[in-house]
This record gives C-alpha cells, sequence and structure tokens, in this order.
C-alpha cells in the first residue's frame, strides 16, 4: 500500500484539513476519493495559518521553509490501549530520517518531541478515533524544522535541520524517505524497544514538575500505555500520564 500525497499551499492546519474532510465539511475542493477505506494519506501545506500543537500550543512554521503535513491512516489492529503504538511507530520513524541526514543523537522527549542536542526539532500531534476497543482511524500531524533559520515565537527550544547541518535541505526528498520508511504504519513490537533506547534523558537525574512543584528525577521506561515512569531522589517510583509532568529545559517548561 502506498501513500496518497495531497500538496497544499495554504490551509490553518493540516489536521483541520483531513478532519474537515471526513467530516465532510466543504472547505476545500480536492479531486480524491478521501472516503476511500485504507487509503493512506499525507496532506502537506506550505504553510498554516493556525499550525497546533499540543494542548492549547501553536506551531511556528515560516511559509515554505519546513514540512508541515498530516497522515490519515486506518491502524484498525491496533487496541484503543495501546495507543500509545502510534506515537512510538511515529517517533522512530522520524528519527531513523532524520539520522540520514545528521550524525548527532537524536532522541525523543517524552511522550513525542523529538529533540536533536537538547532542542526540538520536529512536534507530533495524534489525534485517534476509537471504534469500540480499538482504533478506527488516526490523524498525525507533524511539524518538523527543516530549512528556518530564525524562529521568532517563545517556542523554548527550536533548531532546524539547516541550522544543524549548515546548509538547506530538499524538503520533498526527506519527506519521500520519511514515507518510504516500513512498517508504513505502527505493528506492535517493532519500535516499542526503539522508542524506549532513544528517550531524551532516560536514566539522568534532571528537573521536572508536577502539580505540588519542582522535584528531580531520573526516567526509567515508558508504560505498554504512554505513561512515564520515574524515579526521584528519594527512592520514589512516580507515573505520570501526557500533561501531568512538565520537563524544566533550559528554565522553561516543556
Ligand atoms: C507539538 O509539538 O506541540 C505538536 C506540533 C505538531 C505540529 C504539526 S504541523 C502539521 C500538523 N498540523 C497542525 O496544525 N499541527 C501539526
Amino acid at each position: 500500500m502506498e501513500w496518497k500525497i495531497i500538496h497544499i499551499d495554504e490551509t490553518d492546519s493540516t489536521n483541520h484539513w483531513l478532519k474537515s474532510q471526513q467530516c465532510g465539511e466543504d472547505s476545500f475542493s480536492v479531486n480524491v476519493d478521501l472516503h476511500k477505506k485504507n487509503r493512506h494519506l499525507c496532506v502537506l501545506a506550505d504553510y498554516q495559518t493556525a499550525g497546533r500543537g499540543c494542548g492549547t500550543n501553536t506551531w511556528e512554521s515560516e511559509r515554505g521553509k519546513n514540512l508541515t503535513f498530516s497522515l490519515l491512516i486506518y491502524p484498525t489492529e491496533v487496541p484503543a490501549n495501546r495507543q500509545f503504538a502510534i506515537s512510538e511507530w511515529v517517533s522512530v520513524a522520524l528519527c531513523e530520517t532524520l539520522e540520514q541526514y545528521i550524525y548527532n543523537k537524536v532522541e525523543i522527549k517524552w511522550p513525542n518531541d523529538i529533540y536533536v542536542e537538547g532542542k526540538k526539532i520536529a512536534g507530533i500531534l495524534i489525534e485517534n478515533t476509537l471504534k469500540g476497543d480499538h482504533i478506527k482511524e488516526s490523524i498525525i500531524g507533524i511539524g518538523l524544522n527543516v530549512n528556518q533559520q530564525e524562529f521568532l515565537s517563545n517556542a523554548p527550544n527550536p533548531v532546524s535541520l539547516c541550522q544543524l547541518l549548515g546548509h538547506e535541505v530538499d524538503r520533498e526528498a526527506l519527506l519521500m524517505r520519511f514515507l518510504q520508511r516500513k512498517p508504513l504504519v505502527p505493528t506492535e513490537g517493532t519500535d516499542c524497544f526503539s522508542y524506549r533506547n532513544r528517550l531524551y534523558r532516560k536514566g539522568q537525574l534532571a528537573t521536572y514538575q508536577d502539580q505540588n512543584g519542582c522535584f528531580k528525577a531520573t526516567i526509567m521506561d515508558v508504560e505498554p500505555d504512554g505513561r512515564l515512569v520515574m524515579v526521584d531522589e528519594e527512592g520514589r517510583e512516580r507515573r505520570y500520564a501526557f500533561k501531568e509532568v512538565q520537563f524544566i529545559i533550559e528554565n522553561s517548561l516543556t
């Protein structure tokens, strides 16, 4: 099975673009049968007017400089309680793709930010639809900083491939390398270990913040459901779901 790629000049958000097509909103006319089942789609925009990050964050991306795209896949074999397998799959796929360009270690900051040398090069926004106890479909939005040289938003620590390499990179070739990576959809077990081996700060004592304030802890593992497992300075085990704990990086919360 192959990807159907739709390249558009401008939209508010590629995640929203895919969702509105699915709901039948007539916001953009496109000559493709989006509803044909099991067709994997990739929607790429040169510019997003309202690019979304996780939670209430926005996603900054200069027009025509980076990769901002969303995938629509049907990982119907993935049980709802293993939704995190999609984060594992896409995070590892991005790391492996970036390692074809740079020698630096590419790491995953839990749950799914892609980091190089302590800076964020890519962010992922996953929105799943469930049917019973399985996933029906998944929209995976990816913002990958490719050729942007200057970042204007207050995002704490962005970096682009161009800044790391010292030269621009062909965005289309980069996208093709990512999409050609196998497996095409999450497959249980494949990326589980690689995800955990690439965890940013794993085994290192560092500072975090939860609802009770700052504390120091060491990341030990990630549970199959995606919860982060840490051990604090007092030797107590702590488990956190997404958004329950923040990393303190360069005096910012991320
Ligand atoms: C994050 O790190 O907070 C997630 C960022 C995800 C950004 C991408 S860009 C393509 C897709 N469309 C969006 O509006 N957001 C995602």
